[in-house]
């Protein structure tokens, strides 16, 4: 049976999560098994970007993959793990969010940069896809939520390892008020519709999984959020460039310059990532390789720079 997870970061019983239930419960009556979580009931701490992951990455990659990927957090300090058995026990994740700030809640990053250092993002299973996706649901009391699904389904995709295997978004509007929803019929229809798109692509056995909501921009994430860069357009989430299409002086759509194979999500994008990364430093199984130089202007400099100004510590500490 077809696991569905659902990952609510709004309020207990709010609009986004109520959207959550009436999805999980149309996966459920399409046959499949189904659970949530609040993310808000898990402690999960904030990644200190030590890079311990980001080494023991790249150690594993240079051994043939021999060797474990893990975090310099001890795997009982918080609930990261807990969350982490549940993502991988599902087939089917789906995220609900309100907007705050334009964005999901901080909590839904913090586990973003968290899943890094478990080897379930960052291309980790690239060339290995596997039949899982991810669909988002998003609720704003405004219409304030520029980056809101581009996030999230960054954030989902990434939940499966880096595939961008999106089967569904929807983003709802103005509705501020908790259980506001519950008074627009046709916004939980949608949702309903949602769960039944994502139990469907479950359920397919072959062919390319298929994207069934909304058209957004790029072809690929289906968001709306492109970059002006270099002259040319590029899509924020994807790395994914083409050209506009001008036509009486207005912005037709974009001419993109091929398919997901040159994307942030093929074998080629994260190649682009390595070799970006890798330009200016070389990276072993010892970690970063510097001349004796630049080690010692390092070693100096950050002597020097961390002596200046102490922080300020908040006062609950002291
Ligand atoms: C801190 C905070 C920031 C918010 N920022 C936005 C925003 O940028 N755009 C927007 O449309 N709504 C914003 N809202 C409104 C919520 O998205 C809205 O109330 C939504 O219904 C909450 O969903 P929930 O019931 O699932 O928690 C914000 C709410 C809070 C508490």
């Amino acid at each position: 049976m077809k696991k569905v997870l659902g990952i609510a970061t709004g309020r207990r019983n709010g609009n986004s999560e109520i959207l959550l239930k009436v999805a999980l419960k149309a996966c459920e009556e399409a046959g499949c098994e189904v659970s949530f979580l609040r993310l808000h009931d898990y402690n999960v701490k904030p990644c200190t970007g030590c890079e311990l992951c980001t080494k023991l990455m790249v150690k594993k990659r240079l051994n043939g993959g021999e060797g474990e990927v893990h975090c310099m957090y001890p795997w009982d300090a918080d609930d990261f793990m807990d969350i982490v058995e549940q993502v991988v026990a599902a087939d089917g994740i789906i995220l609900a969010a309100p907007a705050y700030h334009l964005m999901p809640p901080g909590i839904e990053t913090v586990l973003l940069n968290r899943i890094h250092c478990v080897g379930l993002g960052n291309g980790s299973k690239h060339g290995h896809e596997e039949r899982r996706v991810c669909a988002s649901i998003g609720v704003g009391g405004s219409d304030w939520t520029s980056l809101f699904m581009p996030i999230m389904n960054f954030t989902g995709s990434e939940l499966l390892g880096s595939q961008m295997h999106l089967v569904d978004q929807m983003k709802l509007h103005r509705t501020p008020a908790i259980g506001m929803v519950l008074c627009n019929q046709e916004a939980m229809d949608r949702a309903a519709q949602l769960g039944k798109n994502v139990a469907f692509e479950l359920h397919k056995t072959e062919g390319p999984i298929e994207y069934h909501g909304e058209e957004g921009v790029c072809p690929v994430c289906h968001n709306d959020l492109v970059v002006i860069r270099n002259g040319r357009c590029a899509c924020a989430i994807c790395d994914y460039e083409g050209d506009p299409v001008i036509e009486d002086g207005k912005i037709k759509g974009i001419k993109w310059d091929g398919g997901i194979e040159i994307t942030r999500w093929s074998p080629h994008g994260v190649e682009h990532h390595d070799a970006e990364q890798l330009a200016t430093v070389k990276l072993t199984k010892m970690g970063y390789e510097f001349t004796e130089e630049q080690q010692k202007m390092m070693d100096e400099g950050r002597k020097v720079w961390g002596a200046y100004l102490d922080p300020v510590m908040p006062k609950r500490n002291k």
